[in-house]
């Protein structure tokens, strides 16, 4: 069953000064200790990263007599100079115009070149960085967030890093209590503790991003006005950054205590009693919840964009989203889900080009590619069996360890089936829900397909798929390659991940991961179990991502033909299974 979605998105009211620069507004405490803000100024630089063919004599700028002039009226304008257009003072329409101008931040890379000048790389501060602030109760699952969104962040080579102030906090252990007292916030002098801590990562971060990072992610509960204020303000003074604020909101108590029971078993907590370790973690977030301010009024009246996820991305509230790096995380949050599943990942069965070492080309399978196909349809269902029982087994453990520790049942039963039978209809119910097989739409990978039924299987030829482009040296080998074309061969070894095959429809890794791209999105939106028949390029992307592996890595990947690589997603990261056919067996083993 999918989720049901929502999305309310907010954009920047019309009377808002620019959006862009505006999501750091100028912050001042008043004499009450609140944060008040300056107004901006009306000359801030505009923001732009795009391509743009424009060289510093053609950057044509608006005047502030714009709304004046008729078209019959001389343009001389058109041909002021920079310096003398620089130095102006901007309405906001001019700012905005000015901003189209340059283009919106519309950076991909590997994809997107963005034609520069000296003086434009000196000047434009588009959303060349970006920090994105956590703010939520504990447990409302945002270091999960996080860590999901660095990883696709990363891998689509957007350098991402998480500055955790918990981690910041447990090391200073020493010097501070702790228990659920360290957060109280009546207490002033622990308070600044904390806001302290907060600001120390803000430091790390910032320097980070200083030293090439892309962006940063501020994770801690950031939960009151005051806080959040305290961090902008400090961030104003970095005009090349920009920031997301990212709340998470959890109204579903199974969530909830769930995640709390997680808590446990973490670090603040591993070492204590359950029952005493799960009293004093609900007291640390009473105690957060009684200064606790979601994000509101305070940020929409000064334009700062936001993006709040209601329970895990099933609801998204999204204002002021103005950047495309910003957009991209917004699309991403609303399309993940928690659901248990299997992901199954192989290259199609050996074809008779690999048996002759060519790449590319469109051949089909040989005898050996055939008998894998057949092999691989009965390992997904015997494999489909094991997950229903391993889960079953695994929540069965779970509610051993609550009892072990007295605590009660997570999974409560209405009395009218015993445990036994309940897990056995739960087994069954995995076992027989949706099942997705994808192929690329290459022949080889389609015909991988072939012994699953399309009865039970819902099955996706996907252009998508297909194995990267190597144009001029596709159905050669590597070593006609090396003879033919030496330097191409050579510049490929350089840099794998961008190097891209000359000729028409040529492609790079980067091309496959932007191509791939939504193929992500889908299997991070849906809750059924997968599998995912590809090539090796493909699958190094996908389990690049899946893995979290580095991209100076992925591209070198050892992806063997007839394996079948098994991830099933958990709460602390995926877990991944490797199986090996062995095919004068003609069974599959686990590959540790
Ligand atoms: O040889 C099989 C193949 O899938 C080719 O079609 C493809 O060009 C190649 O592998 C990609 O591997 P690499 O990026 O290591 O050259």
């Amino acid at each position: 069953m999918g989720q049901a979605y929502s999305c309310i998105t907010c954009f920047p009211s019309s009377s808002s000064k620019d959006p862009s620069q505006s999501q750091i507004p100028d912050l001042e405490m008043n004499d009450s200790g609140s944060p008040t803000f300056l107004p901006l100024s009306p000359c801030a630089t505009p923001t732009t990263t795009t391509t743009t063919t424009s060289t510093p004599n053609s950057v044509a700028r608006i005047p502030a007599n714009l709304l004046n002039h008729t078209l019959d009226q001389p343009t001389q304008w058109l041909q002021l100079s920079p310096e003398i257009s620089y130095n102006h003072n901007y309405s906001p329409l001019e700012m905005a115009l000015s901003r189209q101008h340059r283009g919106s931040g519309f950076d991909v890379p590997g994809a997107v070149h963005s034609v520069t000048t000296p003086r434009l790389d000196k000047e434009m501060q588009g959303d060349a960085k970006l920090v994105i602030i956590m703010v939520g109760l504990p447990a409302r699952g945002k270091s999960y967030i996080v860590k999901k969104l660095r990883r696709y962040l990363n891998w689509l080579q957007y350098e991402t890093k998480v500055f955790n102030v918990g981690n910041l906090r447990r090391e200073c252990e020493s010097e501070h209590e702790q228990s659920a007292k360290f957060f109280d916030p009546d207490n002033a002098e622990l308070k600044k503790i904390r806001d302290k801590l907060a600001l120390d990562v803000l430091e790390n971060l910032i320097r980070w991003l200083k030293e090439g990072g892309r962006v940063a992610i501020h994770d801690a509960t950031n939960s009151t006005i005051e806080r959040r204020a305290l961090l902008l303000k400090r961030l104003r003074q970095e005009p090349q950054i920009r920031v997301l604020l990212l709340e998470s909101l959890c109204t579903d108590d199974r969530i909830l205590e769930r995640n709390f029971r997680l808590k446990l078993l973490g670090p603040d907590y591993r070492n204590r009693p359950a029952a005493d370790a799960l009293a004093d973690f609900k007291s640390r977030v009473a105690n957060y919840e009684k200064a606790y301010q979601p994000i509101g009024d305070w940020e929409e009246e000064r334009d700062i964009q936001y993006c709040k996820l209601i329970n895990v991305g099933k609801k998204v509230i999204a204002c002021n989203i103005s950047g495309y790096l910003t957009g991209q995380c917004v699309f991403y949050l609303m399309n993940f889900n928690l659901a248990d599943r299997q992901i199954f990942l192989t290259r199609h069965g050996q074809s008779t080009d690999n048996v002759t070492g060519r790449i590319g080309g469109d051949a089909d399978l040989s005898p050996s590619g055939r008998k894998y196909a057949e092999a691989l349809s009965k390992f997904i269902k015997e494999q489909r069996v094991q997950f229903a029982l391993d889960l079953v087994h695994e929540q069965h453990e779970r509610e051993e360890i609550w009892k072990s520790k007295g605590l009660e049942p997570l999974e409560k039963t209405d009395g009218s089936r015993t445990p036994e039978e309940l897990m056995k209809a739960k087994a069954e119910s995995i076992c027989n829900s949706q099942f997705i097989v994808w192929t690329s739409m290459l022949k080889r990978a389609m015909s991988t397909a072939a012994y699953f039924d399309p009865d039970e299987y819902d099955i996706k030829h996907i252009r998508f798929l297909n194995e990267i482009n190597a144009s001029i040296c596709e159905g050669m080998t590597y070593e006609e390659i090396s003879n033919v074309y030496p330097d191409e061969y050579n510049l490929r070894k350089q840099n794998k991940l961008f190097y891209r095959y000359p000729g028409i429809g040529g492609e790079s890794y980067m091309d496959v991961i932007h191509r791939t791209q939504s193929m992500i999105i889908e299997l991070e939106r849906m809750s059924q179990s997968c599998l995912i028949i590809t090539h090796r390029v493909v699958m190094r992307i996908l389990l690049g991502y899946l893995t979290d592996m580095s991209q100076k890595e992925m591209p070198h990947m050892d992806v063997p033909m007839h394996t079948v690589f098994e991830v099933r997603p958990k709460p602390y990261g995926n877990e991944i299974l490797k199986w090996r056919y062995i095919e004068h067996l003609d069974k599959f083993v686990q590959d540790h």
